[in-house]
């Protein structure tokens, strides 16, 4: 299993401290929820702190963008250091040239649905992502329960990837821990993000550790 952490849950105060933990954890990717307030409910942090984080850090950088229009910060993204790009379904009119453009400014590109986007408003651009990221809970807050429909969900894109030869890796965000993330590994997904698991523990390597070894 791959792990990536959500800065979501860190100690804002102690950025540096939080980042460097990571980086010297068996972490795989490094999880960023960019908010805007309309999207979802809720702002968090944009790209001053991506960029600085970027300088730090040293895991692939998973930035996750609950903002409507995602498209015009593309290029401001890939100067943050970022990997990967994941943009919201819901969030996207013209998703194949976001896709297109992702890729073209050099990121990985990942397709985010939310709770109640149906998988199959992915048939058509599935062999064109690298990454689809379930959303286990509403987007906006950490901290919510899992909502458990989600592991149907991983198996029905499960069955898409393989019924279309994708490469796309299924990664699921949301109410993560021991309990639901042995059950999303056991449906099919690759990677789990986890934010109040993993940042509100005594232990956060222990816990990267626990969900890595999930099978
Ligand atoms: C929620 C964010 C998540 C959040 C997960 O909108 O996308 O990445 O940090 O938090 P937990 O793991 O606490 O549910
Ligand atoms: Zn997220």
């Amino acid at each position: 299993m791959e792990v990536s952490p959500s800065l979501l849950a860190a100690d804002f105060l102690d950025l540096r401290k939080e980042v460097e933990m990571i980086n010297g954890s068996a972490a795989d990717y490094l999880h960023l929820d960019v908010m805007d307030g309309v999207f979802v409910p809720n702002i968090s942090f944009g790209f001053s702190v991506l960029n600085s984080v970027g300088k730090i850090c040293e895991k692939p950088m998973d930035v996750h963008l609950m903002i409507v229009e995602p498209d015009k910060w593309v290029n401001q993204v890939r100067d943050t250091g970022a990997h990967l790009m994941n943009v919201h379904y819901e969030a996207c009119r013209h998703l194949h040239s976001t896709v297109g453009a992702i890729h073209k400014a050099g990121m990985k590109a990942g397709v985010t649905l939310n709770p109640a986007t149906p998988v199959v408003m992915l048939e058509d651009i599935i062999g064109d992502v690298d990454l689809v990221l379930l959303m286990s809970v509403n987007p906006g807050f950490g901290g919510q329960p899992f909502i458990r429909h989600t592991l149907d969900k991983v198996r029905q894109l499960k069955e898409l990837i393989s019924k279309t030869g994708s490469h796309a890796k299924i990664e699921v965000d949301g109410g993560v821990n021991e309990t639901t993330g042995a059950e999303l590994a056991a449906a099919g997904t690759d990677i789990l993000v986890a934010g109040s698991y993993v940042f509100g523990a005594p232990d956060p390597h222990a816990r990267i550790n626990l969900l890595k070894n999930l099978k």
